[in-house]
């Protein structure tokens, strides 16, 4: 399984295809395994880099406190290791978070951005404190807390209904994660700034994917988002929730496969 140390640590990933590069980052409490109906699929346009954050699945788990700041500066270092100039970034969720993190600090870096299941705006307060308390209870009981809390709510409900195996592979693979990146990442996400100043500044092609059914980052606030960047558009896949891309792989290909096609012209 291929790694690459950087900043001192050690991050696992996947890379495979050809095309244009595309980071994939994955969102909470997940893994680079998410991203499996695309990597395969996309494989003759998109050269795909899937990467577990510090923290998650097989990479490093740092002590100190964890940032989006610091996700997107491994995630440059790892660019830089690969030799790569220019990718554009695929964030699902917390993903998305990242990537903005990313744009902001290194917009020369980015070819495109593919926001799926995601927001700009800050926690609320009562989102923020429910962080802390999730937090609580992982140190409690451990990566199982986390994924009670949250695993409900990542699936739309026409999965839920009609395939149920697909939540237990997810829940499995979700358990993997160490409780300890779990807790960084909660902290990260609650004290993560609002990006709604960094909407008209973007300037590459974005492509915003949300599910129909996605009761976390609902398409309005998809629609919000996508009207802020000047070159944004937005696809919505019917019968999926904030796991889109997993729910509705064909679906979010499809735009995805679209998407580079245009950027490659
Ligand atoms: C995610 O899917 O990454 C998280 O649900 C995002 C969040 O909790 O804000």
């Amino acid at each position: 399984m291929p790694f690459a140390t950087v900043r001192g640590i050690r991050l696992i990933y996947d890379i495979r295809g050809h095309g244009t590069p595309v980071l994939w980052i994955h969102g909470f409490p997940l893994g680079r395994w998410l991203w499996d109906p695309q990597v395969e699929a996309l494989g003759a346009v998109a050269r795909s880099i899937a990467v577990d954050l510090r923290g998650f699945g097989g990479s490093s788990v740092p002590e100190g406190s964890y940032t989006m700041d610091s996700y997107a500066a491994d995630l440059r270092g790892l660019l830089d290791i690969l030799g790569i100039d220019q990718a554009v970034l695929a964030g699902l969720s917390m993903g998305g978070y990242v990537a903005f993190a990313f744009y902001a600090a290194y917009p020369e870096r980015v070819r495109g951005l593919i926001l799926a299941d995601t927001r700009h705006q800050a926690d609320t307060p009562e989102v923020r404190a429910n962080r802390y308390a999730v937090i609580e209870r992982i140190r409690a009981e451990g990566t199982r807390a986390a994924v009670e809390a949250f695993l409900p709510r990542l699936f739309g409900g026409t999965t839920q209904r009609e395939r149920p195996e697909r939540v237990e592979t997810l829940r499995r693979k979700m358990m993997t994660n160490p409780a300890a990146g779990l807790i960084g990442a909660l902290q990260a996400m609650a004290e993560r700034p609002d990006r709604t100043d960094l909407l008209p500044s973007i300037r590459v092609p974005t492509l915003v994917i949300v599910g129909e059914e996605d009761a976390v980052t609902p398409p309005d606030v998809a629609r919000q988002m996508a009207e802020g960047i000047p070159q944004a558009r937005v696809v919505v896949i019917p019968r999926a929730g904030h796991l889109a891309n997993v729910e509705a792989p064909e679906a979010f290909n499809e735009a995805v496969w679209a998407f580079l096609q245009e950027l490659a012209k």
